[in-house]
């Protein structure tokens, strides 16, 4: 399980070098759009419910942004900034990430994921 979690850390940690080369072009969603690619889907999943290649090897899940009762949560936004910046248990930290990138990411998983 700890062996997998570092696997895939160090993949997460390639994919972050690849996304600041690439990166510096684009704001808001499109930027957001970017990051989620580049840093989530591997356990979020590209549709963003949880289920990512590496998602498997976690307990708990990755977060399911598709779910009603996951935007229900009290300071949901604030608690997605935090733990982005921070980690939470398995969540590796991003803390390469700007607050405004965060910012950025916070905006794209709402307007994509959240059901309506
Ligand atoms: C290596 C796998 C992995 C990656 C990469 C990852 N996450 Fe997570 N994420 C998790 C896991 C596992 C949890 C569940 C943590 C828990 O509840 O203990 C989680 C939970 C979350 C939560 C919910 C926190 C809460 O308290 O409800 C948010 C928000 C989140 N991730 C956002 C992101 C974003 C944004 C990215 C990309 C910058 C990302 N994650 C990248 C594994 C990952």
């Amino acid at each position: 399980m700890l062996k997998k979690a570092l696997a895939c850390g160090a993949i997460v940690c390639f994919m972050a070098g690849y996304a600041a080369l690439s990166s510096a072009k684009g704001t808001g969603l499109a930027k957001g759009k970017q990051l989620f690619q580049s840093k989530c889907i591997l356990c979020h999943g590209p549709q963003g419910n949880g289920e990512g290649p590496a998602a498997a090897a976690f307990n708990p899940k990755p977060a399911n942004f598709t779910s009603k009762s996951f935007w229900k949560a009290p300071n949901i936004e604030a608690t997605m900034a935090h733990v982005i910046a921070n980690g939470k248990v398995q969540m590796p930290a991003f803390h390469n990430l700007s607050s405004s990138d965060i910012q950025d990411l916070i905006q794209y998983i709402k307007a994509t994921f959240e059901p309506k």
